[in-house]
């Protein structure tokens, strides 16, 4: 099969174009032919061998050696076979999900059956590959961590990226009261997915314009923005919560106030997200769509930053 293989850590010009082994799926995985995947900051930090959290990212993705030789986690693609413990799933059904092992930047892809769910009718799978990990995210802070609930004011900071873009629309599902933050050419795109408020942050210091929310979302992470910056913009109970693990594991255990968190991509978030997209409430936004071959492109492409939702590798072209 085609696969982007890297076997070094380093710049993108690791990332190799070769032909290898169809995998074997294990008992309760299923082997799925990739349509499309999607461009995350985890692909980046484990090409770049990144040491991150405390060392964790180096555990995870190899000291001296990458542990996997194919990156990937998001996937839109059909079942081709299954294994002998799988029973949601039969070869043919159109699946999309996230792999904790990578390996979708290829043709084929084992992934266990409780990571995926069947695909939204109503996308592409180019659509499909670009929700599992980003919408995750945002569903895992917003509905899971804090349990976000109707008339709560929620500012979205970072309204514009993979994470930002599904996050203001998963707050719209529980509350009307969005703010979104981004940069001056996103914040037409962030109120058609239903911010009722935008506020430029390259014009505008949302911290210093006197109000307050319930909850603020960091979905920019990267240490943009801390508990800190955001404290007097939250109210009484008001609570900061972010997709960046390393600035607030410590913090977290002392101040009830800031939340972080590991999202995780299951079948449960999977459906709730098919159903929602189903019903017209979200979509995806993608930015850009690169063929396997130039996966190297879009890995360029997504460390530019300042996206408008998603890179997406289309594996059949
Ligand atoms: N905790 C978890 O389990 C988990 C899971 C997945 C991802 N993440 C993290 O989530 C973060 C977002 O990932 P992503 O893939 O969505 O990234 P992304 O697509 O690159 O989006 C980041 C967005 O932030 C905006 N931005 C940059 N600087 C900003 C600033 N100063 N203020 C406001 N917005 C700013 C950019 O657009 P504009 O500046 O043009 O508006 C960009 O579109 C990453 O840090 C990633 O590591 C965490």
């Amino acid at each position: 099969m085609k696969a982007i293989v890297y076997e070094e850590f380093g710049s993108v010009d690791v990332l190799k174009f070769e032909e290898m082994e169809r995998p074997i799926p294990k008992d309760d995985e299923l082997l799925v032919k990739v349509h499309a995947t999607s461009v995350n900051a985890i692909d980046i930090v484990f090409r770049s061998g990144a040491k991150l959290l405390y060392g964790i990212t180096k555990l995870m993705a190899g000291f001296k050696k990458p542990k996997v030789k194919i990156l990937g986690v998001d996937v839109s693609g059909e079942v081709d076979a299954v294994g002998k413990k799988v029973t949601n799933f039969k070869k043919g059904d159109l699946i999309y999900g996230a792999s904790r092992n990578h390996g979708a930047y290829a043709e084929y892809l084992c992934i266990p059956e409780k990571n995926t769910a069947i695909k939204p009718a109503n996308m592409s799978h180019e659509e499909a590959a670009a929700v599992p990990s980003a919408a995750c995210t945002a569903l895992h802070g917003l509905r899971d961590k804090i349990s976000i609930q109707e008339g709560q004011k929620v500012l979205i900071y970072g309204g514009s990226g993979g994470v930002g873009t599904y996050a203001i629309q998963i707050a719209r599902l529980f509350t009307s009261e969005v703010t979104a933050v981004c940069s001056t050419d996103k914040l037409s795109n962030a109120q058609s997915l239903g911010a009722k408020a935008v506020i430029d942050y390259t014009k505008e210091n949302f911290t210093k314009n006197g109000q307050t929310y319930d909850v603020i979302f960091d979905a920019v992470g990267r240490k943009k923005i801390s508990y800190s910056d955001c404290k007097n913009s939250l109210s009484e109970k008001g609570i900061f919560v972010t997709v960046d693990l390393e600035s607030v594991v410590f913090k977290q255990i002392r101040n009830k106030k800031i939340k972080s968190f590991m999202a995780s991509v299951i079948t449960e978030k999977l459906d709730f997200l098919r159903e929602q997209i189903e019903a017209g409430k979200i979509k995806s936004v993608v930015e850009k769509v690169f063929p396997l071959r130039q996966t190297a492109e879009a890995h360029k492409y997504y460390e530019k930053g300042h996206l408008k939702g998603k890179v997406v590798i289309n594996v059949l072209e």
